[in-house]
């Protein structure tokens, strides 16, 4: 698959067969998020690989819409380093773009993934890091479910061309 049709033909996977993933191919996708951009290249993120089912239904005790990870093969959780970032403000946008070469990835290498969102929620930040005991200084960001895929993706229409605007509004 080219990088222009996989942006194009990409989306959000929530149904998945039982076929194993190995760890390999999972933290293989992991690298590949670690080639996203970051500012000043401070790449502060961290990552939290989760194959543990119970850890899967706390989850969804406070980020409902988790649903598909009870049947996901890989959790990965994406993580922010407040020590490691220019400035705490800047991780999110940092974690952002490492949880979209993930998602781009798994599709790239025939997985179907989802970003689950734990960021900006405080509740969901604090639990989440209350649950995986991360060191003060670590913020979950996004957690990425991972499977083979049990279902098609469509592309649907998405390009608007009055939102574009040329120099001026
Ligand atoms: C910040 C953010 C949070 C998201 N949180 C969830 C979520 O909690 N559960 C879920 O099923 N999908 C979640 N999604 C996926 C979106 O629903 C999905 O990207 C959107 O519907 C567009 O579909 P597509 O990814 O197939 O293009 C999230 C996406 C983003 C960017």
């Amino acid at each position: 698959m080219d990088l222009l049709s996989g942006l194009l033909s990409r989306r959000s996977i929530r149904k998945y067969t039982d076929a194993p993933i190995p760890r390999e191919k999972v933290e293989e996708l992991i690298k590949y998020g670690m080639y996203a951009p970051s500012a000043h290249n401070r790449q502060p993120w961290h990552f939290v690989l989760l194959n543990d089912k119970e850890i899967f239904a706390k989850i969804l005790e406070f980020q409902p819409h988790t649903k598909m990870l009870a049947d996901a093969q890989w959790g990965i959780v994406v993580c922010g380093d407040e020590n490691l970032a220019l400035t705490p403000d800047y991780y999110p946008g940092d974690c952002a773009a490492a949880t979209q070469n993930i998602l781009l990835a798994a599709h790239g290498m025939g997985y179907g993934a989802v970003w689950l969102g734990i960021y900006p929620r405080p509740e969901r930040i604090s639990a989440l890091a209350k649950l995986l005991a991360l060191p003060e200084h670590i913020h979950p960001f996004s957690i990425i479910s991972v499977g083979v895929p049990a279902q098609e993706a469509t592309t649907p229409e998405r390009f608007y061309p009055e939102r574009i605007h040329f120099n001026h509004w």
